[in-house]
Formats: C-alpha cells, sequence, structure tokens
C-alpha cells in the first residue's frame, strides 16, 4: 500500500518565485529564508518519494469569487502553472498522478467530504512556490504531484477543525491506495500575514512558534482553534494556515521534527519551514 512517509511546509510568497528566478540564494535579504530549504533537499534526497499531495490555496487564478469549491481535488496528468499577476515567471507543467487522485476523492466522499473534482486545473504561486522551493526544475524528472485547493478566500471558509479531519480522511484514503508509493504531505501558506486593511503588514511571531510547537505533538487541540480566532492572531491571510492543519491531520498520530526554520519578514510574510517525520 502507498505509505505518507512526512510532512513539509513553506509559505509560498510571490517574491520568492521571483527570488528564485534570479538566483538570489546568497542575497543577504534572501539568505535566512533559502537557508530553511537544504536540510529538507538532504532528507528528499534520502526518502526518494514519488508523490507530493499538495495543500494550497488558489489565490484567483483557477477559482474566482463567482466559483468557490471549499475542497477542490486535481485529477489532471499535468497542471498548467500561470501567474495571476505577480509578474513571477511562469514554470510550466506540472505532473499529476490521476489514479492517487481518484482514490482519494473517492476515499473522502466515502467519508462524508463531498469534493469538487477537477480534471482541468491552473496552479498559481500557492502551488508552484513550494514544489519549486523542494524540487526545484520540474521540466527533467517531476515529481508527480497532486493539488488540493482549499478555499482560504471567500467566507465561509472551512473551520480549522474540519481541515484537519478532511487531512486525516485524505491520510486514510492514501493508505489504501494499492501501490509501493513514498507519499509526502505538503501543507503550504501561511504564516502569520495580512495584505490590506488596517492591519497590513501584521506579524504576530509568538502565535507563529506556538502553531509550530502544537502542530507536531498537539495538532487536535490547535484545529480547536475558531476561524475568527484565528485571522485575529495570523491575520487575513495568516488564515492559510489551516493548509497546514490539513497536512497535519493526514500524517495521523505521532511525527518527529526533523528540521524546522521560521524567519520574518519576507515581503509581507513570516515564512514557516518545517519538515515531520511520519512514524511507521
Ligand atoms: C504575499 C503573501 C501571500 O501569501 C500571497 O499569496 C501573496 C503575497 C506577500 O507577502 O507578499
Ligand atoms: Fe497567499
Amino acid at each position: 500500500m502507498a505509505r505518507i512517509i512526512g510532512g513539509l511546509t513553506s509559505s509560498h510568497i510571490p517574491a520568492v518565485g521571483a527570488a528564485y528566478a534570479k538566483k538570489q540564494f546568497e542575497d543577504p535579504y534572501w539568505k535566512p529564508f533559502f537557508e530553511g530549504y537544504p536540510p529538507v533537499h538532504k532528507w528528499l534526497a534520502e526518502q526518494k518519494p514519488d508523490v507530493a499531495v499538495v495543500f494550497y490555496n488558489d489565490h484567483g487564478l483557477n477559482f474566482f469569487l463567482d466559483k468557490m469549491p471549499t475542497f477542490a481535488i486535481g485529477a489532471a496528468f499535468e497542471y498548467e502553472n500561470q501567474d495571476e499577476g505577480w509578474g513571477i515567471p511562469a514554470l510550466g507543467k506540472f505532473r499529476g498522478y490521476p489514479e492517487l487522485s481518484w482514490r482519494i476523492i473517492d476515499g473522502v466522499v466515502a467519508d462524508g467530504f463531498d469534493v469538487c473534482s477537477c480534471q482541468e486545473m491552473a496552479v498559481d504561486h500557492g502551488f508552484s512556490v513550494p514544489v519549486q522551493l523542494f524540487w526545484g526544475d520540474q521540466t527533467k524528472n517531476p515529481i508527480k504531484t497532486i493539488p488540493i485547493c482549499v478555499n482560504t478566500v471567500q467566507h465561509p471558509v472551512p473551520t480549522p477543525m474540519r481541515c484537519y479531519r478532511f487531512g486525516q480522511a485524505i491520510g486514510r484514503a492514501i493508505a489504501s491506495f494499492p501501490g509501493a508509493e513514498k507519499v509526502v504531505i505538503l501543507g503550504t501558506g501561511g504564516m502569520s500575514h495580512q495584505l490590506d486593511g488596517k492591519r497590513a503588514g501584521f506579524i504576530n511571531k509568538k502565535f507563529d512558534l506556538m502553531c509550530m510547537e502544537k502542530i507536531v505533538d498537539d495538532p487536535e487541540e490547535l484545529a480547536k482553534i475558531s476561524t475568527a480566532d484565528l485571522i485575529h492572531e495570523a491575520g487575513a491571510q495568516g488564515l492559510e494556515f489551516i493548509l497546514w492543519l490539513a497536512m497535519r491531520g493526514c500524517l495521523n498520530g505521532k511525527v518527529k521534527r526533523l528540521h524546522q526554520n521560521y524567519h520574518i519578514p519576507i515581503s509581507n510574510t513570516a515564512a514557516g519551514t518545517l519538515l515531520l517525520e511520519n512514524a511507521a
């Protein structure tokens, strides 16, 4: 059966896509951010996962306010990356794995999550920036990906606990897939940030570090936070942390933190990177 070997987190700040294209890895502004990734690269090179399931949020590229699914799962052979307006280079096509996508869709629907299945899906910086940060150029030997899009944009958004439970259902579905695939789960976006309104520029380091602690050993307790409290503590876009909770739900139980990096700010955002190994 397919096996979930670990979970990764990464912010998806679009400016990272531009810095990556310009190879600004050693630039003083970018270095403390990019330094968070080589330990994960080393682990990925050792573990060689076959598939990345990526919880992300669409920012108006594939879904707009006229049609906004709460949970949408990609079931395509490939996913085209486009820039929805940040001026970052489009990265071309990401490889899909529809067989596992359909197992996940079947599994979660049987478990009470009625999702939108997408046999065509364009992916924006919410997906492409983290995949590029972990796996680099996707035109050669691309990792198989399954994009899972959660609404963090238009209220009502799913509650943190609902996202955690959604992750648990996906974890069960993956474990029922007949294959020898090693799967990693990505929780993307976050951490605290707010891009507009009176609290534009808001960052909450204390809250972020608490989340990075609790998500390891006490995710069930962390997921009890209300949507309003999460927005109050993390900012309107810091709500993207629900994607991390969905990732953590997939890991079902005990995990070991192998690596962590936290850096503020990058653009308007607190950037958090985690590598969690799933218990066998
Ligand atoms: C920024 C952060 C985001 O999460 C996003 O989607 C767009 C921009 C930023 O900090 O610039
Ligand atoms: Fe975002």
